[in-house]
């Protein structure tokens, strides 16, 4: 038997979550039986998908839906072993005990932290650049706008277009965040709580947009949809000016037609067959530190709550972290 802590959802949250929304509570685990895998979690990824899931479809009562990085404890699972690192999707949980669904084996590269498999070499990144390179259609000379440039898919995004030959023009709601951008060689960088978005994405993409890979949804599509170039690519990574609010209405989407552009959702399991072209050139660049990322991590599953909470008030700078153990 262990005891664990979990946080739970305990109240579905209108508009902007609130700390009471959530409890910690403490868990007695069973041993793992045959089949049965028993993982100490590491880090908690704090994603703003977990956001739309609180008031739509999450049990009451239950772990926050997330995904997580983790080491096998202890294992009557075939395929792993104590000391194995796994990437698994069972929640917000400092342990768990799992007949393997959801829970997925990775072999770190000696030479990395293990941090990035929930980052540049996890979701985040390889939407990035299955969002840019297979939905987007990105090809060298473009320009590209990225909105949440300064977060964990947007840095991804920024930094892959700028490394395939593109003009990369990138939206954030910090100065900071902007400093951190124009480092990294973020050709036009917009803080669009500073500056209208419109008048700024128009005065920044003087040759038009070929590609928006957007995050943000509202005023930013629509202020990409205004300047986009004919048969220019529209790449709906998230939507995250919905999540907590009523959505803007887009008042411009007749330009769709105009200038014959192709708007398209997208998961990563759309572009399954790139992921190990992907692990090898984003291994690479870490490697040679052609693309760089930022961390924004808290401490303990007493955190948790304010961590979302924070990433959906822009508090992240690069990927949001809460670490649960070393
Ligand atoms: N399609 C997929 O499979 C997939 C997978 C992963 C993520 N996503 C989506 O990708 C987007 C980015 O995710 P992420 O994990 O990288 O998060 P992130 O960008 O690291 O963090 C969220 C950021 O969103 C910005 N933000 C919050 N509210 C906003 C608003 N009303 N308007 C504009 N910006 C706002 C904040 O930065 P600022 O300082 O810029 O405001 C915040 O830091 C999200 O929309 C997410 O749902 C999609």
């Amino acid at each position: 038997m262990t005891t664990t802590k979990e946080l739970h959802l305990v109240r579905k949250p209108e508009g902007m979550p609130r700390p009471d929304d959530f409890r910690l509570v403490d868990v007695t685990l069973a041993e793992p039986r045959d089949g049965e895998v028993l993982v100490e979690n590491l880090y908690l990824s704090i994603d703003p998908a977990t956001r739309p899931r609180l008031s739509r479809g999450h049990e009451l009562d239950t772990p926050v839906m997330g995904f997580a990085l983790g080491r096998v404890v202890a294992s009557r699972y075939p395929d792993l072993k104590p000391g194995d690192i796994v990437r698994s999707a069972q929640g917000y949980r400092e342990r768990f005990v799992s007949d393997g669904r959801y829970v997925g084996k990775v072999t770190p590269d000696p030479d990395l932290p293990l941090t990035v498999y929930l980052h540049m070499l996890g979701g985040v990144g390889f939407v990035a650049y299955g969002g840019l390179l297979v939905i987007g259609k990105m090809t060298a000379g473009e320009t590209v706008f990225v909105s949440t440039a300064a977060g964990a898919v947007g840095s991804a995004a920024v930094q892959i277009a700028r490394l395939k030959g593109c003009t990369v023009i990138g939206s954030t709601g910090s100065d900071r965040k902007a400093e951190w951008l124009r480092s990294l060689g973020v050709d036009h960088v917009l803080n669009y709580k500073k500056q209208a978005i419109g008048p700024a994405v128009r005065e920044a993409a003087a040759k038009g947009i070929d590609v928006y890979f957007d995050n943000v949804g509202g005023e930013h599509l629509e202020a990409a949809l205004a300047c986009m170039n004919p048969l220019g690519r529209v790449a709906v990574c998230g939507m995250i000016s919905t999540y907590n609010d009523a959505p803007v209405g887009v008042r411009n989407l007749s330009s769709i037609i105009y200038n014959r552009i192709n708007i398209r959702g997208f998961v990563s399991s759309d572009f399954d067959e790139l992921h190990p072209q992907f692990m090898q050139e984003m291994t690479q660049w870490l490697k040679s530190g052609a693309v760089q990322y930022q961390e924004t991590v808290t401490n303990g599953m007493e955190s948790a709550a304010s961590a979302l909470i924070g990433l959906l008030n822009g508090e992240n700078t690069g990927k949001m972290l809460v670490k649960l153990s070393s």
